[in-house]
């Protein structure tokens, strides 16, 4: 199928599930500016100003034994707080208002789907926007971060202040990830969008939605700028642009509106 067809397909698909489930990653948000992490403009490729890889840095232990640096890196490089949502996180937030899409899972930390509208968003690897205490637990918002000379403490008590943010060797949110797989495992439609699929457990939701073959009309597509290795498991696979594939699609299905 060429790309005409491709997206043809998809519209029809969308016209025929009323269980959509949105399986997200950092591709989202390149087109609101936002780079992702292994592409080769990826944040995980520009790591010449720190002699440590970003995996690393990115890490519990990192932070714990090298807090400045990890500050250093997280502001510049993982805070894009003036960036806007793109079609492809207003397209799904539409898809969610005509009760087609049941639930958004991102890998994302930018809060761009709830920023487009969307309201059922399951963030696996957490939010910018939600920082605490490590002592007293004490809450702060993304600003509180921003406005303080490298690493910020708490105000109440001096403790030194945590992003809610899943690092490397921490344990993803129990609740966000048994949530993932029972929105996946039930939905009639699964769209992937913007994802390597090489982080756990990205890959297993994938094998989740395919493993239940009881459903068999159910409908699977992959929107990726470059190919995944799960790319011919999908029924149709999108290598262009999410932001433009969606809008192209979107505008098959209704009346801008
Ligand atoms: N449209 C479609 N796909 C895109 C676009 C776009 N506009 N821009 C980039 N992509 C694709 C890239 O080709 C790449 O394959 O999105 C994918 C992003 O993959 P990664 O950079 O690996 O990001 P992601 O899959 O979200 O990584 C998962 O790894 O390090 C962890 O916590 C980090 O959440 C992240 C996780």
């Amino acid at each position: 199928m060429n790309l005409e067809q491709k997206t043809d397909k998809f519209a029809e698909y969308i016209n025929q599930s009323n269980n959509i489930v949105f399986f997200g990653g950092a591709g989202v948000s390149t087109e609101s500016g936002i780079p992702d992490f292994r592409s080769s403009s990826g944040i995980y490729n520009k790591n010449e100003e720190y002699n440590t890889p970003p995996e690393v840095i990115l890490s519990h232990t990192y932070f714990f034994e090298n807090t400045e640096k990890f500050y250093d890196f997280y502001k510049s490089k993982m805070l894009y707080l003036n960036a806007k949502p793109n079609n492809a996180h207003k397209i799904l937030a539409k898809l969610e208002k005509k009760n087609k899409l049941k639930a958004v899972i991102t890998q994302n930390i930018d809060n761009l789907h709830q920023e487009a509208g969307s309201k059922n968003v399951i963030e696996l690897h957490g939010t910018v926007k939600n920082n605490f205490c490590l002592d007293c637990r004490k809450k702060f918002d993304v600003n509180y971060i921003i406005e303080r000379k490298n690493v910020p403490y708490c105000d109440n008590c001096g403790g030194i202040i945590k992003p809610d943010v899943v690092l490397y060797e921490e344990q993803l949110n129990y609740e966000a990830v048994n949530s993932a797989i029972n929105y996946i495992t039930k939905a009639d439609m699964l769209i992937v969008g913007g994802t390597s699929l090489a982080v756990y457990p990205a890959a297993y939701y994938v094998s989740c939605f395919f493993s239940d073959n009881k459903n068999t009309n159910k409908k699977s597509v992959i929107i990726n700028k470059t190919t995944t290795d799960y790319d011919k498991i999908f029924d149709i696979s999108i290598n262009e642009k999410i932001g433009e594939v969606l809008k192209k699609v979107y505008s098959e299905l209704y009346v801008d509106n």
